[in-house]
């Protein structure tokens, strides 16, 4: 990030209806999965449809300084893996995303030693990586703590059947990334089932991988001796895409994502339809349009394909504007809520217990400073902006650039006054 990046700010002149329609982005979470996996080959991986964004240039530095090339040039990277010179991830490379420590299982995999400090991330909660060290374990991993980092190492793993205490979506990841070479079979009871994931385990089938039930909470991997490189295009971001069409309902507006996968945002779409919103599924993507009002309901953020808890802190913003009183379960982190504040300072009338928010609509927001505290809380204060009136104006913007690409672009082009600064 560079001190221009650091000190920018995003301007809302809210008030103004969303119109129009936008092209989805590829997966951000999806892509750096992707990213992490080219690890496992010695041969050239590249990847299509891949997000602008701060956190895959931050996943592409951190494989340079393992021995990969990467190539970014617009949509397209290019990785190539053919020497990995370290099995350490640099401390300073791991602190901003969370995904930095999906180098250990394709590291363990192919080298068999990995070495990495827990990582960065947004702060919405203590954010464990047992589920990852024990599944190494299972696999016949030694798994120590050495200094800062957590270091696995075997010469083999084997295949070994393993339950999840929790399907995180990381930890099955890169448990997936460990099992793909290991000697037999491996079967992960209690994974995680986001599309993210499913797509991982695609375009390691694509590399030579033999993996079945990705996308289920059992996955089934039969491990092989080498994989081999691809070409992958990375599924459209569902969280992105639920994040314009929940500030099109917001505002009272009419907006599409071309390219969003309706199939992926069944826990959005179904709460929309049930807010009163008119959801619209065509060929070319979803349409959600708010003709009247938004009525007020209850959400439960859980694991896919439930709601999805990256999706609660827009959603929120949105049901400022719904008349009456609605509330937010959230089941998945323990600090959710950072958003709550800022939208507090904008005029919401919000009330918490626990990790759950009760939301009093319609509320008349103001344009007011406020931060953007992570990605989502980031979204919630834009949707926020959109519908106050007056100007609001957004520091700390570094956590939006991590999630959403071009997202003043995008906003303008569906009619908002947003500028960045
Ligand atoms: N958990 C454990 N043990 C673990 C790992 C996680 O108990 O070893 C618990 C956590 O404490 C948390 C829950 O599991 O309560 C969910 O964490 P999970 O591991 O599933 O999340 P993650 O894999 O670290 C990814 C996304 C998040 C998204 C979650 C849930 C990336 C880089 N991050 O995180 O995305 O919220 O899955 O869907 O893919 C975002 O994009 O804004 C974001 C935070």
């Amino acid at each position: 990030m560079t001190a221009t990046d650091r000190d920018a700010q995003i301007i809302i002149r809210g008030g103004t209806p969303l119109r129009g329609s936008i092209a989805a982005a590829g997966s951000k979470n999806g892509a750096l999965y992707l990213v992490a996996a080219a690890l496992l080959t010695a041969d050239p991986v590249v990847l299509r449809n891949v997000p602008q964004v701060a956190d895959i240039r931050e996943m592409g530095r951190l494989l340079e300084a393992l021995g990969a090339t990467v190539a970014i040039e617009g949509a397209t990277v290019t990785i190539e893996a053919a020497q990995l010179t370290e099995t350490f991830a640099p401390a300073d490379l791991v602190a901003s995303t969370r995904a930095s420590f999906l180098v250990m299982g394709p590291l363990l995999a192919r080298v068999g030693e990995a070495g990495c400090a827990p990582p960065g991330g947004d702060a919405i909660g203590v954010r464990p990586l047992d589920v990852h060290l024990a599944g190494f374990k299972a696999l016949g991993a030694a798994v120590a703590r050495e200094g800062a980092n957590w270091v696995a190492r075997a010469p083999r793993l084997k295949g070994a059947r393993l339950f999840l205490d929790y399907p995180s979506v990381l930890g099955t990841v890169n448990v997936i990334f460990a099992a793909t070479l290991a000697e037999g079979v491996t079967t992960i009871v209690n994974a995680a089932a986001e599309p993210e994931v499913a797509m991982a385990a695609d375009m390691l089938n694509a590399m030579g991988a033999r993996i079945s039930g990705h996308g289920t909470g059992i996955v089934t991997v039969e491990g092989v001796a080498a994989l081999h490189g691809c070409e992958f295009e990375v599924i459209p971001d569902r969280i992105e895409a639920g994040t314009y069409l929940l500030a099109g309902a917001a505002t009272r507006g009419s907006v599409e994502v071309t390219g969003a996968r309706a199939d992926h945002l069944d826990g959005l779409l179904a709460k929309l339809t049930e807010a009163g919103a008119r959801v619209e599924v065509s060929e070319s993507g979803v349409r959600v349009a708010a003709i009247e009002p938004l009525a007020p309901i209850q959400v439960q953020a859980v694991p896919y394909p439930g709601f999805a808890t990256d999706l609660h802190a827009p959603m929120a913003a949105a049901l400022t504007q719904a008349t009456g009183v609605s509330i937010i379960h959230e089941r998945v982190y323990d600090n959710r809520l950072l958003y709550v504040g800022e939208l507090r300072a904008m005029g919401a009338r919000l009330t918490t217990g626990g990790q759950s928010v009760i939301i009093e609509g319609p509320a008349r927001l103001n344009g007011t400073p406020v931060r953007a505290l992570d990605i989502r809380a980031g979204a919630a204060v834009v949707i926020g902006g959109l519908c106050a009136e007056g100007v609001t104006t957004i520091r700390d913007v570094g956590h939006i650039d991590r999630g959403y690409s071009q997202l003043v672009e995008r906003l303008r082009a569906l009619g908002a006054d947003i500028d960045r600064r």
